[in-house]
């Protein structure tokens, strides 16, 4: 059981680490935030405090508050600092090598009670858990960026986790003000699988010349209230970011036709316009002109482009539940709470009416005779 007592610590300081470690304080535990790179800890120590003083300035909590929730943040500069916590959640980089190693160590330390979880975004939890003496108490805790505001948490049971690790870690969400949801270990777990229309099927329409970036993403925000469009989602995240989990998400899914990537984005990524970071991606950052003036909205063609990314989308969120990748409430509440979008799939698709998902994606499937459009076995079965 986590309560108020327990000890949580946190491995790798860099974007996600340090916005857990500061969920983790903020529910009322103390906290080891541990990095390789002292610097990064340091670092990040100092962005913890620069965002809890700017959240008492607003009025969300009060000065002594924040300074009550960064003191029980301890940076270690060992990794045996972690002795006595009781969930070790690790955020380092993305190699399953390198990971399994730092648990290893970590695992050498703490007491057989810890919880041992991942933030990892690809890795299939259930490997990282073979390379444990216990892989029992290993699980995957899923969370988004920045971690203080995204409220979602996907909790990943490995085949190997103990099952009462799993209650335990959604209680522990629960209590961190998270919406924890289950989900199996599968590529991209729930929100980045479900999500991989939103930009495979945008960038389809795009290299199909049927719209451009601009009259898509006009598209996606206006028809369905999508906050940001594919395009400039893209470009926010970074083309080389978008294009691994695409990569990845296919090469797990042993070539998958719905999650093939595209090449405009690998051409995007090999000429290094990876997006806002680099002053260009599908828009141009480089100069003082909104994205908005950059292109021409076709209004004509928004219909139709809105129609086919919302039905692609819906079809993956029917999939997944089909294939039990979570259920359907948890599936909703991951696209709403993990990436924002205005409504739950399964929901929306239920609006629309599933008879007209299905005839949308047989259209397609008969217009294009390609595996991608072909409706999941939940429309027919
Ligand atoms: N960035 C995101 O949007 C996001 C979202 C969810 C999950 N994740 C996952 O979270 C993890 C971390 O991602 P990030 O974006 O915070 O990365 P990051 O590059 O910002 O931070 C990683 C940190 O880990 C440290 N590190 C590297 N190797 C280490 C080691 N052997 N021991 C200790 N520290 C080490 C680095 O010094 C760095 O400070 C990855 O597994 C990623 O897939 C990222």
């Amino acid at each position: 059981m986590i309560n108020a007592n327990s000890k949580i610590a946190v491995i790798g300081a860099g974007s996600m680490g340090m916005g857990i470690a500061q969920v983790a304080a903020t529910a009322g535990h103390e906290v080891y935030l541990y990095d390789n790179n002292n610097d990064a800890t340091s670092a990040a120590l100092k962005k913890i405090n620069y965002f809890l003083n700017r959240s008492a300035e607003k009025g969300r909590i009060t000065d002594m508050e924040a300074k009550t929730i960064f003191g029980r943040i301890y940076g270690i500069e060992t990794l045996s600092g972690v002795a006595d916590a009781d969930l070790v959640i690790e955020a380092i980089i993305e190699n399953l090598e390198i990971k399994q190693k730092v648990f290893q160590e970590i695992e050498s330390y703490v007491s057989d009670t810890c919880i041992l979880a991942s933030n990892t975004s690809s890795l299939s939890i259930t490997s990282l858990a073979a390379g444990m003496k216990d892989p029992k108490r290993f699980i995957g805790l899923h969370f988004f960026n920045p971690a203080p505001l995204m409220k979602l948490v996907e909790v990943i049971p490995a085949i190997q986790t103990d099952e009462k690790i799993a209650d335990v870690c959604i209680k522990a969400m629960e209590n961190w003000n998270k919406m924890p949801v289950i989900a199996k270990d599968t590529p991209g777990f729930i929100v980045n699988r479900v999500a991989r229309p939103f930009y495979s099927e945008s960038l389809r329409i795009y290299e199909e010349d049927i719209a451009n970036p601009l009259t898509i993403d006009t598209a996606m925000k206006e028809l369905g209230g999508f906050r940001m469009g594919p395009f400039e989602l893209m470009d926010f995240i970074g083309h080389d970011i978008n294009l691994k989990v695409t990569q990845t998400v296919w090469k797990s899914f042993f070539h998958e036709a719905r999650y093939k990537p595209s090449f405009s984005q690998t051409n995007l990524v090999a000429a290094g316009f990876l997006g806002r970071k680099t002053g260009k991606g599908f828009y141009d950052y480089s100069n003082d002109i909104p994205i908005s003036e950059q292109m021409e909205v076709d209004h004509s063609k928004k219909q139709e482009v809105f129609n086919r990314v919302i039905t692609m989308l819906i079809n993956e969120a029917l999939d997944a539940a089909y294939w039990n990748i979570g259920t359907e409430e948890d599936i909703d509440t991951a696209m709403q709470f993990g990436v924002n979008y205005p409504k739950g799939l399964i929901a929306w698709g239920k609006e629309i009416g599933l008879e007209n998902v299905n005839a949308k994606l047989n259209e397609l499937y008969s217009q294009y005779k390609e595996e991608r459009y072909r409706p999941s076995p939940y429309l027919f079965s």
